[in-house]
């Protein structure tokens, strides 16, 4: 999000689990995540059968997709926005509001958080459910549909333990459960090994980064602004998502169908146009860049940083100018040398894990020793306790201002 000169904001900590969860639990876990990497694996599920999770969430391009919009089960079908990385994608925060205090003292609620690039999946649980019944994606018709095929699927039995003989006839709690497995599996340590160069640099190897990356590190957290919005310091997770998970406009280039962002589901005019900004983690990978995949290279994504505002020509109209922010970015007066700085820096940003993988041709990432199990990092994860936390009373959300009275209690 825009950062005026002293803005404050506050992310919320989870509170610490009440009491420590059984070995029962642990087990579930155990078990819904090995089963959950069967469904994210399964293109039997789509209708037609072809696309899995994984067709559109790639390893080799640390799960994001490196087509600029991808195709869907249903030849001809497209869908609209780029296919983000699913590299820590469940470490972002639940879709929530923070107070922020503007340079004039006044306090102002912004969104932060959320899953799809227009925070439109309030948490990861509600965000696995939609690419199955996305037209343009997996294309199942219904959730019976989707219950059947996962009990005629070949890790059924798996899917099926902690399940009633009448859950199981269930098509909710069947499909429920698959839900439930693919969030587990996202949490698991491959998704999430902190092990980039940047990683030991801010953890006090100097030697990790090259003199040029020093330099372009420099740029990225003065002149460049970058870690005003993509934080280089730790928030809701004990190492740094490079990202505050806020909302902007950059003015990114069109490319045709206008996309409402942020504003499109809160209805807020001001939110026209916004989208997340992401992690920037493992983002050497994730070519080609913005939600909509319009600008192809990461030197030109920094070139568009420093020069949006003085080559309009070069990068065209963009959906929504009316919102545009025009205080952070867009003419930040970088040499070409800041600009190669800044562009190298961005290397030291990719898990080695993931760099291994590609070299030997491997088709998943090995896990990074070390790294804490899914269990002892429990109550970090956004989807901690399981379920939606209430929607927060400010702005005016869909247009209405929501009845502050009628909602549970904040923690
Ligand atoms: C046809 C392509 C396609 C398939 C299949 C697909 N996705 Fe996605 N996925 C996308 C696109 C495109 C986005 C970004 C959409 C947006 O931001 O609105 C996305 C976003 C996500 C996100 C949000 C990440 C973030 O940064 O907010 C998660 C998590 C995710 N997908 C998981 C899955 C899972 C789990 C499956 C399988 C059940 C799946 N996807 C299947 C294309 C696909
Ligand atoms: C005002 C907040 C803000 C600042 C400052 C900022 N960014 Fe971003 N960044 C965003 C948002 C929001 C997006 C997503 C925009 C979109 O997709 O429409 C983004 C997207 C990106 C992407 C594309 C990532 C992807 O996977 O598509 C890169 C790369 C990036 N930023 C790098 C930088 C660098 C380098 C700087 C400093 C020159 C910087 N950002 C400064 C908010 C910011």
């Amino acid at each position: 999000m825009s950062i005026g000169t002293c803005r404050m904001m506050m992310m919320t900590l989870p509170l610490a689990l009440a009491a420590d969860g059984s070995a029962a639990d642990e087990k579930e876990q155990a078990t819904l995540s090995l089963v959950g990497k069967e469904v994210f694996l399964d293109s039997t599920l789509s209708n037609p059968s072809g696309i899995s999770c994984m067709s559109c969430h790639q390893p080799e391009a640390a799960f994001a997709d490196p087509r600029a919009v991808s195709p869907g089960a249903v030849l001809g079908r497209n869908g609209r926005r780029n296919a983000t990385s699913l590299m820590y994608a469940a470490l972002i925060p639940n879709m929530d509001q923070e107070d922020m205090l503007e340079d004039d003292g006044s306090q102002n609620w912004v969104w932060q958080g959320g899953l799809f690039q227009d925070g439109s999946a309030r948490t990861l649980h509600e965000q696995v459910q939609r690419p199955f019944f996305d037209h343009a994606e997996m294309n199942v018709g219904s959730e019976a549909e989707l219950a059947s095929k996962l009990r005629r699927a070949s890790y059924a039995a798996t899917l099926k333990t902690g399940l009633s003989e009448a859950e199981w006839g269930d098509d909710a709690k069947v499909a429920n459960r698959a839900y439930r497995a693919l969030v587990e599996f996202l949490k698991e340590p491959v998704f999430r090994p902190f092990d980039a160069r940047i990683d030991d640099y801010l953890a006090g190897d100097g030697q990790a980064l090259t003199m040029q990356e020093k330099r372009g590190l420099e740029v990225f957290k003065n002149k460049g602004k970058c870690a005003d919005c993509h934080f280089l310091h730790a928030t809701s997770w004990p190492e740094p998502l490079l990202s505050d998970f806020g909302y902007d406009n950059l003015g990114v280039p069109s490319r045709g169908d206008k996309d409402p962002g942020l504003g499109g589901h809160t209805l807020a005019g001001e939110e026209v146009g916004q989208f997340r900004a992401p992690s920037l983690r493992n983002v050497a990978l994730t070519a080609p860049y913005f939600h909509n995949g319009s600008i192809a290279s990461l030197r030109e994504v920094i070139e568009f940083y420093n020069r949006r505002d003085l080559e309009p020509e070069r990068w065209g109209p963009t959906d929504y100018p009316e919102t545009v922010n025009k205080a952070d970015l867009g003419n930040l007066g970088l040499s070409e040398e800041e600009v190669t700085d800044l562009t190298a820096l961005m290397e030291a940003f990719t898990d080695r894990s993931l760099l291994r993988m590609r070299e030997r041709g491997e088709r998943f990432p090995e896990l990074v020793a070390g790294t804490p199990a899914s269990w002892k990092m429990r109550s970090y994860f956004p989807d901690w306790n399981h379920s939606a936390p209430p929607l927060p009373p400010h702005p005016p959300y869909r247009g209405q201002l929501l009845e502050t009275k009628t909602l549970p209690t904040s923690q």
